[in-house]
């Protein structure tokens, strides 16, 4: 079906890896990318697209109300696919005005511009739909057993946690309240291309590719359940083509691993792959336990049985599969870590929109 997509968050992690592969998947789509360029943000992530007829990109702040609804004014939008977030747990704990601002704020002013725009007479249209892509972190965290289902109650535990928590009840509530066709999706850890490094596995393996210390908070027993970000893209188009308006999908890997076997686990693979450290050990010597992050959740694990049993989706890599192409994408882009690194994946709009 033909769909005029506004993505917003686009330039981070999940979002550009949603964008390249609709681009390939989803010939009748119109993407537009609405994006404020945080630190997450990298446009580098996206040039290879950038000059996609069928992308265009937008750089403004969702909290913008004003250039939001600019943007359905000047487009025919009916579909939104909103992962524009402050996205990094520790961050929140040390800073977390700008979670409330954009994770609350934000997701309020585009809910507001959608309702005013799809349900004015004359504009609604039967695929609207405005999908929020949240986190299974609403849930709380885990004991040994169990896993987290659509019904599990929300016990949000971080203030990022709890932003996304408010902006899953801004969303539900515009679908009661007024019939806004929402969706909400509420996904494990991702992992794979373009992630920024300060998420577990690609600060590991950039310390471990420069022989710096590997940090593990805790004891390094917390456990996450990975996904591989192609198989979340997959799941996010099913829900949006399928799904039913005002419901909410889990979505997971089936990949509960924990932190320190995800840890050595690199070691091993790097170190079969480009040998060992110049000191001539091996990477698993660079392990180093650390103070635990603050209200550290111990588990989290996710059924995925709605999305399987509604929709038909799984997840089409294991975490042996899905880590291998990882690994391969890191070692292949180095220049884009060191970019990352340095800084200098910043001035990349300076050099894709100006002088044009
Ligand atoms: P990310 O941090 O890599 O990217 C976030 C993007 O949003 C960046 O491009 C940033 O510039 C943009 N952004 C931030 N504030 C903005 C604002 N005010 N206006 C416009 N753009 C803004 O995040 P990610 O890991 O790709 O996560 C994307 C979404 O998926 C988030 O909503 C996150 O909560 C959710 N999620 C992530 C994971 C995961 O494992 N990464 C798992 C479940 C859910
Ligand atoms: O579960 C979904 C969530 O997964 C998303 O909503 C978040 O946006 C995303 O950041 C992610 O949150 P986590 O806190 O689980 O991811 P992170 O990569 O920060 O940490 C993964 C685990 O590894 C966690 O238990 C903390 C631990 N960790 C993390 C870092 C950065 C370490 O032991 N050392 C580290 O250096």
């Amino acid at each position: 079906m033909k769909r005029t997509v506004l993505v917003t968050g686009g330039c981070g992690f999940i979002g550009a890896n949603f964008i390249r592969s609709m681009l390939e998947a989803q010939p009748d789509w119109q993407l537009l990318n609405l994006d404020k360029l945080t630190y997450a943000g990298n446009l580098q992530n996206l040039a290879e697209v950038a000059a996609d007829p069928r992308y265009t990109f937008i750089q403004g702040d969702i909290c913008d109300r004003a250039l939001v609804e600019r943007i359905f004014s000047d487009y025919p939008v009916d579909t939104v696919v909103h992962f524009a977030a402050e996205s990094h747990v520790d961050r929140s704990i040390s800073d977390p005005d700008a979670f409330i601002q954009t994770n609350v704020f934000g997701t309020f002013s585009l809910l507001e511009t959608a309702r005013r725009s799809w349900l004015a007479e004359g504009r609604k249209a039967a695929g609207q739909r405005f999908l929020h892509v949240g986190t299974d972190e609403v849930y709380g965290s885990l004991g040994a057993t169990g896993f987290f289902s659509e019904e599990t109650p929300y016990d949000p535990r971080s203030p990022y946690s709890a932003s996304k928590a408010s902006s899953d009840h801004l969303v539900r509530s515009y679908f009661h309240t007024y019939g806004l066709p929402v969706l909400i999706t509420n996904c494990s850890n991702n992992y794979g291309p373009y992630q920024f490094p300060e998420k577990l596995i690609p600060l590991i393996l950039n310390n471990a590719l420069q022989g710096k210390a590997l940090p593990v908070y805790g004891d390094g027993a917390n456990v996450r359940d990975w996904l591989y970000v192609e198989d979340h893209c997959e799941a996010i188009a099913a829900v949006i083509e399928k799904g039913r308006v005002g419901q909410s999908y889990n979505v997971g890997g089936h990949n509960e691993k924990k932190n320190l076997e995800v840890v050595e686990l690199l070691c091993d693979m790097l170190d079969a792959k480009v040998g060992l450290l110049a000191s001539g050990e091996a990477r698993r010597k660079s392990i180093t336990f650390v103070t635990d992050r603050l209200g550290h959740d111990r588990r989290y694990a996710i059924d995925a049985g709605k999305i399987e049993r509604e929709l038909g989706w799984t997840p089409r890599y294991t975490f042996e599969q899905g880590i291998a192409k990882t690994v391969e994408w890191y070692l292949a882009n180095s220049a884009w870590m060191e970019a990352v690194m340095d800084g200098s994946y910043q001035q990349y709009y300076e050099k894709m929109y100006t002088n044009r």
